[in-house]
């Protein structure tokens, strides 16, 4: 009974309309508010992976990987604009493909939110380090501000910046619109700066050889640099307030991941073409592992002295190339802007979590509300302790693919779901229609899988491992208590509503979650 228990979709949308929002977001607006939730520790911090990985091919790993989720987003689009309620991938394929479909996604997404929290706290922890060392002059032990496997004991800094973004969450700090486009402003500035500086001296002889680990260098650099784009399913679920989301939903989605994707490539070639993009490689030749003890072991002999060695791989390769105060202007850019990306993937996870609680799938405590933050508080506890943990001890590298996993699987079970849905219910409302599904669905399915297998063989057994304990919790608790399963089926109108949405509101926008 794979496919069994499958929720109404009636049932999801009666909530759904219940609490209807204004349509008023534009391609602009959308656009905008993708650029904002998808830049961020992947093109700052990942930049120095994926050159370890792939070397100067790694421009053609940023092309395979935006182009991956382009396809997906337009798959995602579709289910986000029909079923516009909490709950996003998890909501989907409880309606189409069943239960415990359903469950795994979920509990994939814990991978794609709660451990990327991790991994951009990680990345922050990196530059304002860096910045803490240049700016103050401060030399800080590496055994504080580094994980085990990443030549320290415990990255201090890194915890502290998770606990403080679950503090803000569980008082309930959202961010606000004007917030969220400085923000914005200042990550494109800073990435700005940083090309207008470093792509008028690259140096062509920087890429050749421009494939030292051969393709499959390349898309193993793909499939960790995806973490770059992870962020632009925010586009996708504010389908519902989007105006005219037949025509605007795609320029918003393409749009926003092809400017990240220009970005990308323009800051990518600024550090091959200036300080060069040679990965190090062991005794045979191989590339040494990113986030292993042998890659911290070499780069300790070599003092840092490479960029695939360094925690803040832009701040880096400003100083390098003679524009220190920038690399620090960068440091501090990061160090202002990344935390908006862990609230981001916090306030997601807890939003997760709050709608499979209300399944009855998780214990109903989850789904407690703070009496005076109007919070749920429990959850945004408990996924805070786990982030820090994870920022603690696990190098950025590592918790970015383990994130990548999770974000795979979801990605290509939409993907599913939207083409069965086609089938199923042909006649059901689409406010946005996927483009030539045939072929779209089909590519993305395949690119997620191709990223998938192209992850390192730890995050791929990771995930397996993973998914056995979320099948052990399914069976042993959840299955159970599910409401789909003793016919609970109706939702409370005002549970429906909290926590909100964690799109951030554009300005002109209605507050998430605002009534009109
Ligand atoms: N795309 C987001 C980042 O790179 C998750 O930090």
């Amino acid at each position: 009974m794979i496919f069994g228990r499958i929720k109404p979709l009636d049932a999801i949308l009666a909530t759904a309309e219940k609490k209807s929002l204004h349509r008023s977001l534009g391609a602009f607006q959308l656009t905008m508010l993708g650029v904002g939730a998808v830049i961020g520790t992947g093109i700052f911090v990942l930049t120095a992976e994926a050159a370890q990985k792939a070397g100067p091919g790694m421009m053609i790993s940023f092309v395979i990987a935006g182009f991956v989720c382009a396809v997906a987003a337009l798959c995602y689009a579709e289910m986000a604009s029909m079923v516009p309620v909490s709950g996003s991938a998890y909501t989907y394929s409880y309606a189409v493909m069943g239960e415990l479909i359903a469950w795994m996604v979920g509990w994939a997404l814990i991978l794609e939110y709660a451990v990327a929290a991790g991994a951009v706290s990680v990345g922050w922890s990196g530059y304002v380090v860096g910045l803490i060392e240049h700016a103050l002059g401060i030399d800080i032990p590496n055994s504080l501000v580094r994980g085990p496997f990443d030549g320290g004991l415990v990255n201090l800094p890194a915890m502290a910046i998770a606990l403080l973004v679950t503090w803000l969450l569980v008082i309930g700090t959202r961010e606000s619109a004007f917030v969220n486009a400085i923000l914005v402003v200042v990550k494109v500035a800073a990435l700005t700066l940083f090309i207008v500086l470093a792509v008028p001296v690259i140096q062509m002889d920087q890429f050749t050889p421009f494939a030292p680990l051969g393709f499959g260098g390349i898309g193993a650099a793909a499939a960790s640099i995806f973490f770059a784009y992870v962020g632009f399913d925010a586009v996708s679920t504010a389908a519902e307030e989007t105006k005219d989301p037949q025509r605007n939903m795609p320029i918003g989605l393409i749009g926003s991941l092809a400017i990240c994707t220009v970005f990308y490539l323009l800051v990518a070639a600024g550090v091959i073409g200036t300080v060069g993009a040679n990965p190090l490689l062991d005794a045979n030749g191989a590339g040494l592992a990113p986030g292993s003890k042998e890659l911290a072991d070499a780069c300790a002999t070599i003092s840092d002295q490479a960029v695939v060695c360094s925690k803040e791989a832009l701040a880096w390769t400003m100083r390098e190339i003679g524009w220190p105060q920038i690399g620090n202007l960068i440091g501090l850019a990061a160090g202002l802007a990344l935390p908006s990306v862990i609230l981001m993937m916090m306030f997601g996870q807890t939003r997760i979590f709050f709608v499979m609680s209300r399944d009855g799938l998780l214990p109903a405590a989850f789904s407690r509300i703070h009496p005076k933050f109007k919070t749920p508080h429990v959850i945004t506890i408990l996924t805070g302790v786990f982030v820090a943990l994870f920022a603690a001890f696990f190098p950025v590298g590592i918790l970015a693919d383990i994130s990548n996993s999770g974000t795979l699987f979801a990605f290509a079970a939409v993907s599913i779901a939207v083409m069965v849905l086609r089938k199923t219910d042909p006649d059901r409302k689409r406010p946005f229609r996927t483009p030539a599904i045939t072929i779209t669905a089909p590519v993305a399915i395949l690119g997620c899988l191709y990223l998938f297998y192209k992850l390192g063989i730890e995050t791929k057994l990771m995930f397996v491992g993973w998914a056995i304990v979320g099948l052990i919790v399914y069976y042993a608790y959840s299955r159970s208590r599910s409401h789909v399963g003793r016919g609970i089926v109706d939702v409370p109108e005002e549970d429906a509503d909290v926590p909100p949405m964690p799109v951030a509101p554009m300005p002109g926008a209605p507050a998430p979650g605002e009534h009109e």
